[in-house]
């Protein structure tokens, strides 16, 4: 009889497709078996808990460098810290395209910054300039060097391309066989609400909400995905906000358009109400799209159920509250344009995730895993070395006690980042055991992999 590695005994083995009770016979990185009564040099025992396969959190900004030269305080050692903790194995982040400096040169920089990354990383290009030299040379390069895709955004100062711009990209990506994430919000309808807010006074935090209400983020995916329509090339649309966007999307699968959705869990679990807390608090939950209603939150979830919305990331974007380079850089009665945008969340990604929609009822736990692991792995090139659990795939794997409550506090996670959106929630579900390859990487809330333990995953154009 075999005897493997590593045999994680007796847990409930769940997969995008299945759950059952088995053994997971590993040898090396690598699962081998699926079975019963298999033997092992090192044997964990997994009863009453469930299997899963790590987490793939496929839109994270981490140590990402700003078009000023601001550097997020998030870096690899400190946010895939955190990852694991909360279960998650891969994450997709960003190398930065600011002035002065080509894309080959800003990919290659940032995936030596991912040396210090405790988890295996991905890594999509975003997309500021439509130059010669970037559309023809560069964007053929970092496809063959193994970008995860291209990433553009159609708002922002710093980064908003044009549609004609936007239509280039979609060509040379569609040239270089790599799909473009895109953030849509239309820039000018929010420049003109902002000028408004701030003529009528009103700066606080809320503004950030009511000045890019769902009908800007609404707009600009229509247009996204119908510039995509003409030119046949997949696209990715990132951090859908709300029932409103999500409507047009499913409209536009219906008639054959290729793209693909991805939500996060605060869109699931928060709301704009969140902005209006005093003290400046109402910062630590300004992001783009902003957080929407009660009501439009509840209307997310029939588009996890049919599949429309098919991703669940963190779109981890992590500013510290205090920090000189956080939320307020720009001083505590800074109006809310000159708050840096976004919210941590790569740590909290699972569990949050877990609670609203697993002990809810909404989604069963095969939708878990497709949503957080499965499908991400598919759509970045990453499956089937990642994302399930199979004979031949990578032992990325979290067990998962679904009966352990936790009230989540900022410290759990040992972030850089100074807070949590969610401090004090409460959630049922929590990973007690991580392994990344293999390799035991988090256990019971310590971290076991150091900073490097983590890998480039070089995605083949598809
Ligand atoms: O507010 C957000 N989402 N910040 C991160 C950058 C982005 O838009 O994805
Ligand atoms: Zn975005
Ligand atoms: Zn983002």
């Amino acid at each position: 009889m075999t005897t493997f590695d590593l045999v994680i005994r007796n847990g409930m083995i769940v997969t995008a497709t299945d759950k059952y009770i088995a053994d997971l016979g590993i040898n090396g990185s690598k699962i081998v078996e699926i079975g019963t009564n298999l033997q092992g040099h090192e044997t964990v025992d997994a009863t009453g808990l469930l299997v899963m396969p790590g987490g793939i959190d496929g839109h994270c900004h981490i140590e990402q460098e700003e078009a000023d030269g601001t550097i997020h305080e998030d870096d690899f050692v400190s946010a895939t810290g955190s990852a694991l903790l909360g279960g998650t194995t891969t994450a997709v982040c960003f190398a930065s395209h600011v002035p002065g400096r080509g894309l080959v040169e800003q990919f290659e920089a940032y995936r030596e910054k991912g040396a210090n990354s405790r988890i295996d990383f991905a890594i999509h290009q975003i997309i500021t300039r439509t130059d010669d030299q970037t559309i023809h040379d560069e964007i053929p390069i970092v496809a063959e060097r193994g970008a995860a895709g291209l990433k553009v955004f159609m708002t922002y100062d710093d980064f908003h391309l044009a549609d004609g711009q936007f239509l280039q990209v979609l060509e040379a990506a569609r040239k270089s066989r790599i799909i473009v994430s895109v953030h849509c919000e239309n820039y000018d309808a929010i420049r003109h609400l902002i000028l408004r807010h701030l003529e009528e006074g009103r700066t606080e935090p809320h503004g950030h909400a009511t000045s890019r209400p769902s009908s800007v983020e609404r707009e600009a995916t229509y247009r996204a995905m119908t510039l995509s329509e003409l030119v046949d090339q997949e696209i990715q649309i990132f951090h859908v906000s709300c029932p409103e966007v999500a409507a047009e999307i499913s409209r536009a699968q219906s008639r054959g358009v290729k793209v693909v959705a991805e939500t996060c869990p605060h869109y699931l679990t928060l709301t704009e109400d969140a902005l209006k807390r005093d003290n400046f608090e109402g910062t630590k939950y300004i992001c783009s799209p902003p957080l929407r209603t009660q009501a439009q939150q509840e209307g997310m979830w029939s588009y996890l159920r049919s599949g429309v919305i098919s991703i669940i990331s963190s779109d981890h974007c992590g500013y510290t509250f205090d920090g000189a380079v956080g939320k307020g850089r720009h001083g505590r009665d800074a109006d809310f344009s000159l708050i840096p945008n976004g919210m941590p969340g790569l740590g909290t990604r699972l569990p949050v995730f877990y609670d609203a929609a697993i002990n809810s009822g909404k989604l069963d736990l095969t939708d878990f895993v497709r949503l957080t692991a499965t499908t991400p792995a598919k759509r970045y090139g990453l499956y089937p070395e990642k994302g399930t659990i199979a004979p031949g795939s990578d032992a990325d794997l979290v067990l998962w006690d679904p009966n352990r409550v936790v009230t989540i506090t900022n410290d759990l996670f040992q972030s850089n980042i100074d807070y949590t959106p969610y401090e004090g929630l409460t959630v049922r579900g929590w990973p007690t055991k991580v392994f990344l390859r293999g390799t035991l990487a988090m256990e019971e809330g310590k971290l076991v992999a150091m900073p490097g333990a983590g890998k480039f995953l070089k995605v083949r154009p598809s």
